[in-house]
């Protein structure tokens, strides 16, 4: 009902008969009033779907899909019109109609029914003043000749037609080649989170709108088809030869973006461990990629018993299906019951998929099914709090992968990762809060990014950390039962927690979740805490302030507060697990931040080091005595008494804080030099990160010579430490893999020790091989390295080569590393070709494109002309991306990092402004990205010369170099 509608029944309550069921008049609504936001009104709501599409998939015939939908509503406030959504679809508003139900009905039994005697045993028709369409807003607005009465039901049936495109979104078309047929085979199937169901079918497309729904699929019989229920009967079709309609059971209530149906000739595994309840676990793949699925048949069901004891409710639907599709927009979508994933995300084939390709396979398919309970039984009232779904899949997803591969010990590192990567993103003024408030639907599709998925999985860690294994536990399947089957938000979470937390005491009776979490979810960006020793009384004050990158700030930039959980850890206890908060930094009245005095501290010549294990989302900055202390330590052989992730930590902040001016490289620099004896992964990839940011900054500038013989220096002992690049590693641990490709890829890149001549080699064998698709000598999990470093030293015939082995090869995993590896090359008309080639469908996957500009883009070569081709191209690029656009910002943002100058900072502004309906999907992705173009030329005006006057000193000391030497040297420039 129109809210004016709603007003005037409020006002003539006492005549209710007006308000109920009276004829309405073309005068007496005025509709412009009703789409002033773009939230569907809540006076009626859908009970229940019947959805049948007929699904045309066929080269000569065409591609397309025609449906027809029965709505059944609930009407809770007089209503004078039905407002759903729609987009994209043919109507014919004379076929719609609209019945009303009896007053009481066994609405399920109808349901069974065959769609004729379902039609007969509705009650009455209502007749139909009008329909509306409002494009803006993806509306259809149907308005009953009569009001509707509250507390009855009705259904609205709607026959519809749409294309079946290649968009990714919606119900669309995706292809394969197939090896025995040797032909191109098609097959359909539906992406509809965020807000895309409605291209499939009319529908209230909205989180909280649930209902259950009662599908069936009419399809040529050369195909089978799957959706979220398990199929319930199959049936030849009378009106069109060979076409059968297949009819699943109805579905539990559940929100419009989780609904999925597929229509192709996959074949499956089912899974051999069987799960206790009977779920049937299948994976479904083209022909020939049924060699590759045993791995997802195997953690599948392991991780999903994992989050039915995690969080103590049985998963409720009696099966899933898992299924690998060619052309997919994300990494996977978590539809209840049908889980769709990009290959990559889903198949796995030892000897082909790397190491980090098994882990990443594992991570989605847990994070997939931690949606099943986070998203899909629980579900988030409104997109705002999208980060509940995101942040805590991830969260989970890590809990899963470290169950299933204790052997890989993945948790730290990704905690760390997660971590380090907000801390940069969340640095930026033109970051969002983790909670954000939506006013247009284009903001939808932007929020699923850093911010919701690792910063959410961040402050979830935290929480989980400070209020204990049990109380986290108990609060969080207290909040899920609560909830189930319907919606929640934020705070639903906070009252649950806090429940359990003050009965069991892990937070203090005057302190809530809620007034905690609060400062993390509502408010942008994290703190950083500065300490100050007093080492004559063994205490310190503590401060807190927003941290930015930007070194112009106001007050009004970083004046906020945090509840912030302090840990910390000094030389002589070194007690690096604890992880409950040992004090609290609060905010006091009006949210204005209190000063912290600890006491009892550590001697003079004690460190203190804060954040035990990085397990709160803040940043420390020390006085310099303390720093002189751990640096000290850091070069020593002690080093390993802190541990590594406060020596990620160190790294990270120290080279932070130079980068934006607040403290000197002395310190910074001191830390790198220790790294000379660190062979752990967490710190180097903390270190290399970092120094990645000045190597993109220095690379054109005369310091690179000097700052390439650094980081030569650095690296040498740790690329002979890993085993070069001939040694593969033999270890389970997945950060001794990945440490080893790291190294050796900055080892091959800066020239260090036989990288590049053995990779070069290495290469050159496998040309020579006579079945190069079969026979691959390169050591797998160094393929990445390899590859690239032959690309980059080779010229056509190794990129021919490697793109053939592109082209042939049946492996996502493998196809993928090749795709970054070709970028590598610097030959410009090899790239340039490449760059064209990625907005070709017929040779690159539209999925991949991003992937191929990025690749060029971050290249020394390749950056030049993939900005270059990003500003001529930018229509083709768009063109290829739409209608889902909002990928723009994943060709930007390389760009930008590389960007520093000026003119730079024009061009893409000057471009943005005259292309601005290219970019209107993605306009947070283009703030970053502008953002950082101006903190790069920020660093190339400010920080540049202490960098170089340092590093050069640094040189002319053979890099044997001390903080003292640095700040006596630094005191003689003055
Ligand atoms: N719900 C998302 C899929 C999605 C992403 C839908 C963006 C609409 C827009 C899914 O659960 C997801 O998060 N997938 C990730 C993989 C995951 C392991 C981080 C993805 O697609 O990258
Ligand atoms: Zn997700």
């Amino acid at each position: 009902m129109s809210k004016v509608a709603t007003f005037l029944c409020v006002l003539l309550l006492s005549h209710q008969t007006l308000c109920d069921g009276n004829e309405t008049s073309e005068n007496s609504i005025p509709e412009e009033k009703m789409y002033d936001d773009y939230r569907l009104p809540t006076s009626i709501t859908p009970e229940n779907y019947k959805l049948e599409i007929i699904t045309q998939l066929n080269d000569t015939q065409g591609f397309g899909f025609s449906g027809v939908v029965w709505i059944t509503m609930n009407v809770n406030a007089f209503a004078d019109n039905i407002t759903l959504h729609m987009k994209n679809l043919t109507i014919e508003s004379d076929k719609v109609q609209l019945f009303e139900l009896p007053q009481v009905t066994a609405n399920d039994s109808m349901i069974e029914k065959s769609s004729r005697d379902y039609e007969k045993s509705l009650n009455e028709e209502r007749k139909i003043r009008k329909i509306q369409y409002v494009p803006k807003h993806d509306y259809m607005i149907i308005y009953p000749a009569k009001i509707l009465s509250k507390f009855r039901k009705y259904v609205v049936k709607i026959p519809f037609e749409g294309d079946l495109d290649t968009s990714l979104i919606g119900y669309y078309r995706s292809s394969y080649f197939d090896k025995k047929a040797q032909k191109k085979i098609w097959l359909a199937v539906t992406q509809f989170e965020p807000t895309h169901a409605r291209e499939a079918f009319p529908c209230f497309d909205e989180p909280e709108m649930k209902a259950t729904f009662d599908i069936s699929l009419v399809h040529h019989k050369m195909y089978n088809s799957l959706s979220n229920m398990p199929l319930k009967e199959s049936k030849e079709m009378e009106k069109i030869e060979d076409f059968v309609v297949d009819t699943f059971e109805t579905t539990v209530p559940m929100s419009t973006y989780l609904v999925a149906y597929c229509v192709s000739d996959f074949e499956y595994k089912e899974a051999t461990v069987k799960m206790k309840d009977d779920v049937k676990f299948r994976i479904y793949a083209r022909r020939d990629a049924m060699d590759q699925v045993d791995y997802a048949a195997e953690v599948g069901p392991k991780v999903l018993k994992f989050y039915e004891d995690y969080f103590k409710i049985k998963f409720p639907l009696p099966k899933i299906d898992m299924i690998a599709i060619p052309d997919f927009g994300a990494g996977a979508m978590e539809n209840w019951g049908l889980i769709t994933y990009r290959e990559t995300a889903l198949l796995y084939r030892a000897n082909a998929s790397t190491l980090s390709a098994k882990h990443r396979v594992a991570e989605v398919i847990a994070h997939e099914l931690a949606h099943q309970w986070f998203g899909n039984l629980v579900t988030m009232k409104w997109w705002t709090d999208l980060w509940l779904n995101e942040g805590f899949a991830t969260y989970v997803a890590s809990l899963g992968v470290a169950y299933l591969h204790p052997e890989w010990k993945s948790l730290d590192e990704e905690s760390v990762d997660n971590t380090l990567h907000i801390f940069k993103f969340d640095a930026l003024k033109a970051s969002h809060p983790v909670s954000v408030t939506i006013g247009h639907p284009n903001q939808i599709s932007q929020i699923f990014d850093a911010i919701s998925y690792s910063k959410g999985s961040c402050i979830i860690r935290m929480m989980h950390k400070f209020l204990g294994e049990e109380s986290f536990q108990i609060g969080v399947s207290n909040y899920l039962k609560k909830h189930e089957y319907a919606n929640a938000k934020q705070d639903d979470l906070w009252a649950a927690l806090t429940e359990v937390a003050h009965s069991q005491q892990s937070l203090p009776n005057e302190l809530s979740v809620k007034e905690i979490m609060d400062t993390w979810t509502l408010q942008v960006g994290y703190p950083i805490i500065k300490v100050h020793r007093n080492y004559d009384e063994n205490s310190a004050e503590i401060t807190q302030t927003r941290y930015l990158s930007d070194r112009f700030k106001t007050r009004s930039d970083v004046e906020f507060c945090w509840w912030i959980p302090l840990t910390y850890v000094d030389s002589e206890t070194r007690e690096f697990n604890v992880s409950h908060a040992q004090d609290w930094m609060k905010c006091g009245k009006e949210n204005i931040p209190e000063m912290k005095r600890i006491e009892n501290l550590p001697d003079k010549d004690q460190w203190v080091i804060f954040n035990a294990q990085l397990s709160g989302l803040y940043k420390i900055q020390y006085d310099r005595w303390n720093y002189k202390l751990i640096v000290k330590t850091l070069n020593s052989e002690n080093f390993k008494n802190i541990h590594q992730i406060n020596r990620a930590q160190l790294i990270d902040d120290a080279m932070d804080l130079a980068w934006v001016g607040e403290q000197d490289y002395g310190i910074a620099l001191a830390m790198i030099n220790y790294l000379r004896q660190e062979d752990e992964y967490i710190p180097w990839k903390s270190a290399l990160d970092n120094l990645r940011s000045v190597n993109r900054l220095l690379i054109r500038s005369e310091l690179y010579g000097v700052f390439k013989a650094y980081v030569q220096h650095v690296l040498e002992p740790i690329y002979e430490k890993v085993g070069g690049i001939s040694e593969p590693s033999k270890s389970e641990r997945l950060d001794a893999v990945k440490h080893q490709s790291m190294i050796c890829g900055w080892s091959c890149r800066f020239g260090v020790g036989d990288c590049v001549e053995k990779s070069v080699e290495l290469f050159a064998r496998w040309m020579k091989e006579t079945e190069p698709d079969h026979v691959n000598p390169v050591p797998l999990n160094l393929r990445s390295v390899v590859y690239c470093s032959a690309i980059r030293m080779g010229k056509e015939a190794e990129w021919l080569f490697l793109w053939t082995r592109y082209i042939n090869s049946n492996v996502g995993a493998e196809k993928s590393l090749i795709i970054s590896s070709l970028s590598c090359s610097r030959e410009q008309w090899l790239l340039g070709r490449y760059l064209d080639w990625s907005l070709n469908s017929t040779l690159v996957r539209k999925q991949d494109a991003a992937s191929v500009f990025g690749g060029v883009a971050r290249e020394e070569i390749g950056f030049h002309l993939a900005k270059n081709f990003f500003f001529e191209k930018i229509d083709a690029i768009h063109q290829t991306l739409s209608p889902d656009t909002s990928r723009i910002s994943r060709f930007i943002k390389p760009l930008a990092e590389q960007m520093s100058t000026e003119k730079d900072i024009h061009e893409l502004k000057e471009l943005v402004t005259v292309k601005h309906k290219v970019f209107e999907k993605s306009t947070l992705g283009v703030k970053q990205a502008l953002e950082t173009v101006e903190l790069n030329n920020q660093w190339k005006l400010n920080t540049y010369m202490d960098f170089s006057r340092r590093l050069n000193r640094m040189m002319a000391r053979n890099f044997d170099y001390s903080l003292e030497d640095d700040e006596q040297e630094e005191a003689k420039a003055i």
